[in-house]
């Protein structure tokens, strides 16, 4: 991949912008934020970690949208972040604006690029993304399950004592509190944590990872996270760039999968080359697809009216 654009230099965009350049994953890096100087000033900051990190990476910014072009995937990071004690829907209407904007700009000057939603909320507007764009699903996908399962997987190590590197989580369905972990697909090593984990601390990790985003804003009162949200983005658009078909917890648009469609929810998928290459469908129990029925019902909640 030649050229990756983050529209939204804000701390998600930036924080991301010097992950993907510090390791290398574009030969071109374009920042596009609505204050000229502002996406200006962080590209050349970024640029100038250059010589420290070794990368090669061509870090630009500005506000004009002809930055876009050419870009083979877009990473759109722009809009309001959440305030203390806000949900991400309350942000709807104002991210909509933007999303709309910004994506009317992609299809202008990238019409050919893959498009990665992370501002919230995020499977909102992954769908509105997908109808406005009119492209394949593959192409339109969102960040929700990579970060959320990372905030599952570090409860767990700190619950079992055991190394990360050896978790896996899986949270999927939509990016808000009713999201759907899946302690039966977490594990350590591949033994399920029902084998190190008692149900009382299985179900607090469950509650915790649900809160984790709210947590971190709660704690720091003017920013939501950005540090564990940019190294989730960089994870994939890492399985994008090597061709990986990686299976992540994405923002995949459903035709039927798990009995929805209409919808943009978080669900694992192949992720590679061409984007959303699949969506897997697991069995789930009867409480799990509850969880998941009642989350895809608050997704749609928050749809309602947006066409
Ligand atoms: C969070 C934001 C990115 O979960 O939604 O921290």
């Amino acid at each position: 991949m030649r050229k990756i654009a983050i529209v939204g230099p804000g701390r998600v965009g930036e924080s991301t912008a010097q992950i993907l350049a510090k390791e290398s994953l574009c030969r071109e890096l374009v920042l596009v934020g609505v204050d000229d100087g502002v996406a200006r000033g962080i590209a050349l900051d970024v640029q100038e970690s250059a010589p420290l990190f070794g990368f090669d990476t061509k870090v630009s910014g500005g506000a004009d949208p002809t930055l876009l072009a050419g870009a083979d995937l877009v990473i759109m990071t722009a809009g309001l972040p959440r305030k203390p004690g806000m949900s991400r829907d309350q942000l709807r209407d104002a991210n909509l604006a933007v999303s709309r904007a910004v994506v009317a700009n992609v299809l202008r000057h990238a019409p050919n690029a893959m498009l990665l939603m992370v501002s919230n909320p995020v499977d909102v507007l992954t769908y509105d993304a997908y109808k406005q764009t009119g492209w394949p699903r593959e192409r339109v996908f969102g960040l929700s399950g990579v970060l959320d399962s990372a905030r599952m997987a570090s409860f767990v190590a700190q619950a079992s004592g055991y190394s990360v590197r050896d978790i896996t989580a899986l949270v999927i369905g939509g990016h808000g509190d009713a999201m759907v972990p899946l302690p039966d697909y977490t594990c350590i090593n591949g033994i399920p944590i029902k084998h190190f984990l008692d149900a009382a601390t299985i179900a607090r990790l469950i509650e915790h990872t649900r809160q984790g985003g709210a947590e971190i804003l709660a704690l720091k009162q003017t920013s939501s996270a950005y540090d564990s949200p940019a190294a989730a983005i960089a994870v994939m658009v890492e399985a994008i760039i090597r061709d990986r078909k990686r299976i992540l917890p994405c923002v995949a648009v459903l035709a039927g999968e798990y009995g929805q469609c209409d919808i943009a929810l978080g669900v694992p998928v192949v992720l590679g080359e061409s984007g959303v290459e699949k969506v897997l469908e697991l069995p789930l129990t009867g409480d799990e697809s509850t969880a998941l029925i009642r989350s895809a019902e608050t997704v749609r909640a928050s749809l309602t009216g947006v066409f």
